[in-house]
């Protein structure tokens, strides 16, 4: 085994990766299979996942797709029960998936705001417990819990109005912290990433396939590397979190976000 083999590598390992149908979700599938791990890949739209299984199973990776709303507990539990008969324990849970609702705060609408939460935060915290609960149950002394965050859990929105998003990011940090020091005493780290903006589903125009022209403006204003970020560019702090590099890093927000929170 090299070096970086050593450092980085997770072969033998299994990770559970939510909101793997698009974006930032299934590159951080992507990366945590190329470092050798097997994938078990959730969301709903089952068509996405099975494209994507497909794609990694070509690279001789174990990858399956497990169809599922995260907002469901029962379909919580289901997704590890089908990801443990099928690939086996799961060492790493990666929470990807995510929504964000645009509207400003005196008129956000509580439906608005249960979704957000449901989603962004709720889910978080439920997918970590089953996890842990699992872990333990099987007498397991490691694993790694990461979340996809946002710049938008450290700081306020200067381009978008979405005070839902901002208070569900704001908690996944929260959680970040607080699971991180009731589980270390079990071996298990819980971080977090926190992108600033990326092209993805979550900001770009389905009509054009961009992010519309004023809103990349902004964005690249309030990024001193005057850009968005390459969705490849997020696999790389994915790996790292979920691999022995990091054994003694827990309770932690990486920003990914090219100097977005630096000022
Ligand atoms: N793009 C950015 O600029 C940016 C910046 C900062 C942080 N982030 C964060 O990165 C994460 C990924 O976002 P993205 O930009 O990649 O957006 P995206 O392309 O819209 O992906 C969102 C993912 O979440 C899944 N999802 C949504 N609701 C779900 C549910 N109820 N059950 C299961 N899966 C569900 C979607 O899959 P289905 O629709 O198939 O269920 C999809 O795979 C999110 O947490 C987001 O907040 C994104």
């Amino acid at each position: 085994m090299d070096y970086l083999d050593e450092l980085f590598g997770l072969k033998d390992k299994v990770a559970l990766v939510t909101g793997a149908s698009s974006g930032l979700g299934s590159h951080a599938a992507k990366a945590l299979a190329k470092a050798g791990a097997s994938v078990a890949l959730v969301a709903r739209r089952e068509d996405r996942l099975l494209a994507l299984a497909e794609n990694l199973s070509k690279m001789g990776v174990r990858a399956l797709s497990v169809p599922a709303d995260v907002t469901e507990n029962s379909q919580c539990e289901r997704i590890f029960d089908e990801t443990e008969s099928r690939l086996g324990p799961v060492d790493i849970l990666l929470h990807g998936a995510g929504i964000a609702k645009l509207r400003r705060a005196e008129n956000h609408t509580r439906e608005e705001w249960d979704t957000v939460m449901a989603i962004d935060l709720t889910a978080a915290f439920e997918l970590s417990q089953i996890f842990t609960n699992r872990l333990l149950g099987r007498g397991q002394k490691s694993g790694r819990i990461i979340y996809l965050s946002s710049v938008m859990g450290l700081v306020a929105n200067s381009v978008h109005r979405c005070v839902s998003y901002q208070a569900a990011k704001h908690g996944v940090h929260g959680l970040t912290k607080q699971l991180a020091i009731e589980w270390a005493k079990y071996g298990i780290t819980v971080n977090a990433v926190a992108p600033a903006y990326f092209p993805t589903e979550m900001t770009i125009d389905p009509a054009t396939g961009q992010i519309p022209e004023e809103m990349l403006k902004r964005m690249e204003q309030f990024t001193p590397m005057g850009r968005t970020g390459l969705p490849e560019e997020i696999e790389t702090a994915v790996v790292f979190l979920a691999s022995p590099a990091s054994t003694y890093v827990t309770g932690t927000v990486v920003p990914v976000d090219g100097g977005w929170t630096a000022w």
